[in-house]
């Protein structure tokens, strides 16, 4: 594997941070036969793209690397499915990353039952607390199939902040009228929606706040990362190097 992303997924920062402490010859390698040699001895390792090989170990500031391996998958969620990584009575997310050896995977948040679309699956807490922590303010986008056609008025409360029933008042969120459209052989209205936030059932309960219906949702994008449309629902693929980087 590549010195940078090895010591990205060691957890020692982002792409351009890792290239820096190597630039800044703090990263150094010693082979099997080295080991038990001081640090200040070491060579440093200064280009990003060398391969780390079996064996050898990896320092920083004279720290050894404890490399743990993350696998980061991007599952099209169907309908159906409870977000979950075990469950006595139904079938899970997890049910569907099949064919693979570890069992410490986990899906980042959460989507409804009834939910379909994007879901990162991983076993990278840190990732997984970056996307998720309240502070982090990462935009979540969804397709909501509306029973009812919204007022401007309506879409500007939408924004600005509704109360859904919790102490405070939902954030500012993003709204966009896309087309007529149909669910379940029901005439409908399709919205693009952004929220910043992940409250249990939030966007159906912002639409509810507005006596409307939100009968189908699908989540497209999870900040930078998103629902690659060739995936059918249910199926699942690694996340591509690039797509890592940016997220
Ligand atoms: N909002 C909801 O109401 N449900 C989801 O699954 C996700 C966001």
């Amino acid at each position: 594997m590549r010195l940078d992303k090895y010591l990205c997924d060691a957890g020692f920062g982002t792409r351009s941070e890792v290239k820096n402490l190597i630039k800044k010859g703090r990263v150094k390698m010693a082979s099997a036969n080295e080991l038990g040699q001081d640090f200040a001895s070491m060579q440093p390792l200064k280009d990003p793209g060398w391969k780390v090989e079996e064996g050898q170990a990896i320092f920083v500031d004279g720290t050894p690397v404890h490399f743990e391996s993350f696998s980061y998958y991007m599952l099209n969620k169907p309908e159906g499915l409870v977000t979950a990584t075990e469950d006595k009575n139904q079938k899970t997310v997890l049910d569907l990353i099949t064919g693979m050896k570890r069992r410490d995977l986990f899906p980042v948040g959460r989507l409804d039952k009834d939910t379909e679309g994007l879901l990162l699956i991983t076993n990278d807490g840190q990732l997984a607390h970056r996307l998720l922590a309240p502070g982090k303010h990462v935009k979540k986008v969804y397709l909501a199939w509306v029973n009812e056609v919204l007022t401007e008025e309506e879409m500007e409360h939408f924004r600005q902040g509704l109360d859904i029933g919790d102490p405070e008042l939902t954030k500012k969120a993003e709204i966009e009228y896309l087309e007529r459209s149909s669910f379940a052989e029901d005439e409908c209205y399709l919205y693009e929606v952004k929220i910043i936030e992940g409250r249990y059932h939030q966007i159906k309960r912002m639409f509810e706040a507005l006596n409307k219906e939100c009968l189908h949702l699908k989540r497209m994008a999870m900040g930078s990362l998103k629902l690659d449309e060739s995936l059918a629902p249910g199926d699942f693929r690694l996340l591509s190097e690039q797509e890592l980087d940016e997220i």
